[in-house]
């Protein structure tokens, strides 16, 4: 039986107590902080999603409701990232991918595209200490060749310092595309074919996806947007086939820990099937090496998936 951490009830130290800790001596498990921390939802310690990802939106929105430049929404949104990323760490997840920058995002007007990479290269400098103190490793998905200088001298020296880091994975998806990296991924098979060392029957969704560079960072299981729209826009494609999916109104500057919990609530509360029947995913949850029942190409998948998700 999963133990829940009751949020309703008082927390015995001061509210305030992890928040009050020195910078960079966050080494909290989620059993010490969690209920500290969620105002309004019961989270089970057992059941965390391991991997959540996040299509940031609604920077343009915030400033425009307040009369302000969109860089402005841009600069509290970068706030947001910031304590998004310490609340990932203090529940506990081990991966936490922020989409932070499209393919598409490169046709936005020269003004704003500039400040979001001088955001993102302050963000990577004023965090560097609290993410190598913290045991965070960060890395990077997307076409990062296309980065300016003055971002890659920043990102590189920090993705390869925190490379063997172990307590949570922050992955910036920059200059990213899902069906960009698919089409790569294509391209790749498609040389093998065409040098005659691979045979086109070979290819089957495994190999493929071992092409796809998102894939190094695991498939989420929860995919989280914020800003009120219905779609991924082009997020994860191959990754987020079997995300549990939210979907909050919050716009993204306005985001903050509570709204995280909430998320990772809802994602609580789903039966994650993977493409099985319940009663399937029942039996598998009790004997995960069990899969006599079931059809032979799904069940390992499934079975993985489910052993994956429940903690
Ligand atoms: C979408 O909002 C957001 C972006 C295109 C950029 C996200 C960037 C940040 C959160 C800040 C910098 C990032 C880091 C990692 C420090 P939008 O502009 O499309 O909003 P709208 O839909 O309201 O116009």
């Amino acid at each position: 039986m999963a133990r829940a951490l009751s949020v309703t009830e008082r927390p015995r130290r001061s509210p305030s107590f992890c928040d009050r800790l020195p910078r960079g001596r966050l080494r909290l498990s989620a059993s010490e902080c969690t209920a500290r921390f969620v105002s309004d939802t019961v989270i089970e310690a057992r059941n965390l999603p391991r991997h959540i990802a996040i299509i940031m939106d609604g920077n343009g929105r915030w400033a425009e409701q307040r009369g302000l430049p969109r860089t402005e929404g841009h600069r509290r949104g970068s706030d947001a990232v910031r304590r998004v990323v310490r609340a990932a760490r203090r529940l506990g997840v081990e991966a936490l991918t922020l989409f932070a920058f499209s393919e598409q995002n490169w046709a936005r007007p020269r003004l704003e595209v500039q400040l979001l990479m001088s955001l993102l290269r302050e963000f990577l400098v004023s965090e560097r200490g609290e993410i190598l103190d913290n045991g965070i490793r960060l890395r990077a998905i997307g076409d990062l060749a296309r980065l300016p200088p003055e971002v890659r001298g920043v990102l590189d020296p920090l993705a390869n310092d925190s490379a063997t880091n172990g307590a949570m994975t922050l992955t910036l998806a920059l200059s990213y595309g899902g069906r960009e990296e698919i089409a790569d991924a294509a391209r790749d098979l498609a040389r093998a074919v065409a040098a005659g060392q691979l045979d086109p029957e070979a290819i089957t969704p495994e190999l493929l996806q071992s092409r796809i560079a998102s894939v190094a960072v695991g498939e989420p299981d929860l995919l989280v947007r914020t800003g009120g729209e219905l779609r991924i826009s082009n997020f994860l494609l191959w990754g987020a086939a079997y995300s549990e999916l939210h979907f909050t109104p919050k716009l993204w500057p306005d985001f903050d820990a509570d709204d995280l919990y909430r998320a990772v609530g809802a994602y609580q509360s789903r039966e994650r099937r993977f493409g099985l029947t319940g009663a399937q995913v029942k039996m598998l949850r009790a004997s995960p090496s069990d899969t006599s029942e079931n059809d032979s190409t799904i069940a390992p998948r499934a079975a993985q998936g489910l052993a994956q998700g429940a903690r």
